[in-house]
């Protein structure tokens, strides 16, 4: 699965996007290392700090169903369906995406086939707190 087919996925799952209040509508993919994919969009809600975004919705679909190793995430968005720059992902999925991910997990995020920018996790959530801060 190269970046172009996962560009093409997230502009799928991008189609189901519940955005009714921010019109800002995201669709993720989520590569496994096993090549499972798993899809999300965001989910927005009338108390709207419970919403979900496309990435979680992804990333929880896929521990649902008993992945634990991933590859890479692609995220695509914009206002009213119109992809016209990168959709980068948001401090909290950043986090939530820590916690499962290594340091060289890959981000991409695209605006067409053509387009698509790709980042490690590492560099988009530095410094981060996780797991192993904790200790046993
Ligand atoms: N959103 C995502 O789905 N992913 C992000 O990483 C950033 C924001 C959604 C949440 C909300 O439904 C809309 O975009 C506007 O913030």
């Amino acid at each position: 699965m190269n970046k172009k087919d996962l560009f093409n996925l997230a502009k799928e799952a991008m189609k189901n996007s519940y955005a009714p209040y921010s019109n800002y509508n995201v669709g993720a993919v989520l590569l496994c290392e096993n090549g499972n994919i798993y899809k999300g969009c965001n989910v927005e809600n009338a108390s709207y700090s419970t919403t979900n975004c496309a990435e979680r919705t992804a990333l929880f679909s896929a521990v649902t169903n008993g992945e634990k190793d991933f590859e890479a995430i692609c995220v695509v968005g914009g206002k009213n369906g119109e992809i016209t720059d990168y959709a980068m992902p948001c401090g909290v999925c950043r986090q939530v995406l820590a916690e499962f991910c290594d340091a060289d997990f890959k981000v991409y995020v695209g605006v067409s086939e053509d387009d698509i920018k790709e980042y490690k996790l590492c560099d988009l959530l530095p410094y981060s707190f996780d797991k192993s801060k904790l200790g046993d």
